[in-house]
């Protein structure tokens, strides 16, 4: 039996591997198909929502105009805008100190600059709400239009008290959908005291942050911030962490000023100190050359950020700067007298309380061009210009 040769393979055999293979061929084909097919599908929601969003972070502390300054972004109609969204976390939070409370607040912040409105999640009850739920939200232009609320146009300048009374009932589900219709979107902060916490998001491929600094003389904002002691309680025991246990109630002002002027002058030299390609996307921006030159700063400010200064936007900037306008206007004062009210404090302060305050914040006074005043007759001088021109270590905008 041995000597049966093998048979070679038939032609019936050689055929049935042929046939195989097509099986196979014709299968892996399919699978192919299929997949292009799926990845086909995806793309154009892919398309719809392209990655190419510019993110602005308004960086400032209590009492700056950064209300104002958030409501040049808010009012553009390529800005989807929100103030504050960190009070959530401050108030859902608020046994944390700042240094604590960082990490939270900047991953909230990252959040919203991705269009994720579920981050909120964490800081708000359960169950179904509304939009009216965010803080300050009616001061945002693109939550009082479409797609969010269909009471006004995307291109109106829009009214907070217009928008509060028309938009209010919008679900909450319409922020995000919002804020994926908008080229950009900007966020107004004043919980980032360094601007450490914030490298992560500086470098992060997903973003492309241009951080504002805004910055206001600190003898201004003391005053300004005397008559509102009792509002702001919370806020400044959050910031003073276990200081403020052991200072005593007088000195508190004082040692916030401190943490505010060390916290500017630190995001301030940090910032000059990043390589080239992160330092062009810092701006530094002082509320007293606001107030001067209204329409210079703004058109600066656009730039810095890729925003066309619209004629609309020309005119409404100096409707408002000039007291015209919206009825209660960003500024809070009857503008023309900006400046003025920007040096309230010279006859309204003390001199020393001016003292102790300038010794408190003079690095940061040195640093951002506000002069000490050395006697109460030069406090009282009004012709002594006490802004001066800036160190040129300041970079001027999207560098090379
Ligand atoms: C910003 O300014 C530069 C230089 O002046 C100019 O080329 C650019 O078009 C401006 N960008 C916007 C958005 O206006
Ligand atoms: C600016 O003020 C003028 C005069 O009051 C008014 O007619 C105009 O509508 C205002 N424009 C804007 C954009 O606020
Ligand atoms: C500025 O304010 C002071 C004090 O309120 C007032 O005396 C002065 O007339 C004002 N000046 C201008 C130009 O409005
Ligand atoms: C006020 O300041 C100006 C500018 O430095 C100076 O020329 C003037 O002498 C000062 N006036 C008084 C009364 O000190």
């Amino acid at each position: 039996q041995t000597e049966l040769p093998t048979p070679a393979p038939t032609m019936l055999q050689k055929s049935k591997v042929k046939v195989l293979l097509v099986v196979v061929a014709v299968q892996f084909a399919v699978i192919v198909l299929f997949f292009q097919l799926q990845s086909h599908r995806q793309s154009p929601s892919a398309e719809e929502e392209p990655e190419a969003r510019l993110h602005v972070l308004v960086l400032s502390s209590w009492r700056s105009g950064s209300s104002f300054v958030g409501q040049l972004f808010s009012q553009h109609p390529d800005v989807f805008y929100l103030m504050e969204p960190a009070w959530h976390v401050w108030e859902a939070l608020s046994q944390g100190s700042a240094a604590v409370l960082h990490m939270a607040v900047r991953d909230l912040v990252r959040s919203v600059f991705l269009c994720d409105m579920d981050v909120f999640d964490a800081y708000m009850g359960p169950g179904s709400r509304k939009q009216s739920i965010l803080f300050q939200w009616p001061v945002s232009r693109a939550l009082c239009s479409p797609p969010a609320c269909g009471a006004f146009q995307r291109d109106d300048i829009i009214d907070e008290d217009a928008c509060r009374s028309s938009c209010n009932q919008e679900p909450f589900a319409e922020v995000a959908e919002a804020c994926r219709s908008y080229s950009h979107v900007a966020v107004k902060e004043v919980r980032f005291f360094n601007l450490r916490v914030l490298y992560p998001l500086l470098t992060d491929p997903s973003l492309d942050l241009r951080v504002v600094h805004l910055v206001r003389d600190p003898r201004a904002v003391f005053r300004s911030r005397e008559g509102t002691i009792g509002d702001l309680m919370r806020d400044t025991r959050i910031v003073l962490g276990q200081q403020w246990e052991s200072s005593k109630e007088q000195d508190r002002h004082y040692r916030l000023m401190e943490a505010v002027c060390q916290s500017h002058r630190e995001i301030f030299e940090a910032a000059q100190a990043l390589p080239a390609s992160l330092r062009s996307r810092y701006l530094l921006l002082r509320y007293e050359d606001l107030a001067r030159a209204p329409l210079a700063q703004v058109s600066r400010l656009y730039n810095f950020t890729g925003l066309h200064f619209l004629p609309r936007l020309q005119q409404w900037v100096h409707n408002v700067t000039r007291g015209r306008g919206l009825g209660q206007h960003p500024f809070h004062t009857n503008a023309r007298s900006a400046l003025n009210v920007s040096q309230a404090w010279r006859w309204s302060l003390p001199y020393e309380k001016v003292a102790r305050l300038q010794d408190i914040c003079k690095e940061a006074m040195a640093l951002l061009g506000y002069r000490p005043v050395l006697s109460e007759r030069e406090q009282g001088n009004r012709s002594l210009d006490l802004l001066t021109t800036m160190r040129p270590l300041q970079p001027s905008g999207p560098g090379p």
